[in-house]
């Protein structure tokens, strides 16, 4: 159909006739600002977090306990880094009417206009944390992930099938490090246990808050209508409860909150609330390691400014 001698409102109706027949919107097809304007933001924060989340886990690689772990975990932080690529590029695609590419994606994370996820701004303290973050954060990233496989943007869809094929692989990689450590020494037990209460909170803020009441926006809404994705923040936590918390205790470990319990009417967990003033504050880059990891962040993009200034000239025809 050519869009061109629509009216706007037309291209509207046009637009969500397709998006309710399950047709997937391809990167030069028409689609409104809302929608164009939520994936970028969705899309750049999931890239730029699959980064950012990367170089806490790098810390690790030096550390890791054994041959086959350091293995394990360096293939895990290169994953990461790929993900992260393939999602700056779905992103670019976006940006191009604004005039926009990669360079303002990161400009935009330094500026602080641009977020990443709330767990990527705590410090890993120990080996335990590497296969907390590893079995339950890549868990958890695997149901927001899952939710969007069928995500009415085509490119994002296409991404996200090759990105949870490789987050399988991370949690298998948290869990072995975690049962290892659970079947171990009391110290081992010890370190775990730590870990698990220092990250339970981060965990249930990584779904983001249930309400509107609570977010003052409609983003779940928005992202619903178009079909980008299905399940609302406080389903995909609920979810992640239920499959996590018996495999969690079955290993001896306890979860940090008293008022965890499974409400047999409703069919849903109860449970603490995290904080989530402190979750908007942890997003504004004010989280414990957030400055230091976007210095980290800032201090390679400058150096590998050659990478990419050579690329660049490689890749221009020269007539
Ligand atoms: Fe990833
Ligand atoms: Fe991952």
């Amino acid at each position: 159909m050519d869009m061109h001698a629509l009216s706007e409102e037309e291209k509207q109706h046009v637009f969500m006739e397709r998006i309710i027949n399950n047709e997937k919107i391809e990167a030069d097809d028409w689609m409104p600002t809302e929608y164009r304007d939520t994936l970028i933001k969705l899309i750049s924060m999931h890239g730029i977090s699959e980064i950012m989340g990367a170089l806490p886990e790098k810390e690790w690689v030096p550390r890791a306990p054994s041959l086959q772990r350091k293995l394990s975990i360096m293939a895990k932080v290169q994953d990461e880094m790929g993900h992260g690529q393939l999602l700056l590029r779905v992103t670019e695609d976006l940006l191009k009417p604004y005039g926009k590419d990669r360079q303002d994606i990161m400009e935009d994370l330094f500026s602080g206009r641009l977020k990443f996820h709330n767990v990527f701004h705590m410090p890993t303290k120990t080996w335990a944390d590497a296969g907390m973050i590893a079995w339950l954060v890549d868990g958890a990233a695997i149901m927001t992930q899952t939710n969007m496989l069928n995500a009415s943007y085509g490119p994002y869809a296409r991404a996200l099938h090759r990105i949870c094929a490789e987050e399988v692989f991370h949690a298998q990689h948290g869990e072995s490090i975690v049962m290892a450590m659970a079947e171990g020494t009391v110290a081992q037990k010890e370190m775990l246990q730590d870990s698990l209460n220092r990250w339970w909170e981060s965990l249930l803020m990584f779904f983001g808050p249930a309400t509107k009441e609570t977010t003052g926006t409609s983003k779940q809404d928005i992202t619903i209508k178009y079909k980008i994705r299905s399940k609302t923040n406080e389903e995909l936590r609920q979810k992640f409860l239920t499959k996590y918390i018996p495999r969690i205790q079955a290993l001896g470990l306890i979860i940090p909150d008293p008022a965890l319990a499974f409400n047999e009417a409703e069919g849903i967990w109860e449970y603490t609330q995290p904080d989530w003033k402190k979750f908007k504050e942890i997003i504004s880059n004010k989280g414990p390691r957030s400055q230091e990891r976007l210095r980290l962040r800032k201090i390679s993009y400058s150096e590998n400014a050659w990478v990419r200034k050579a690329l660049q000239e490689s890749f221009t025809p020269s007539s």
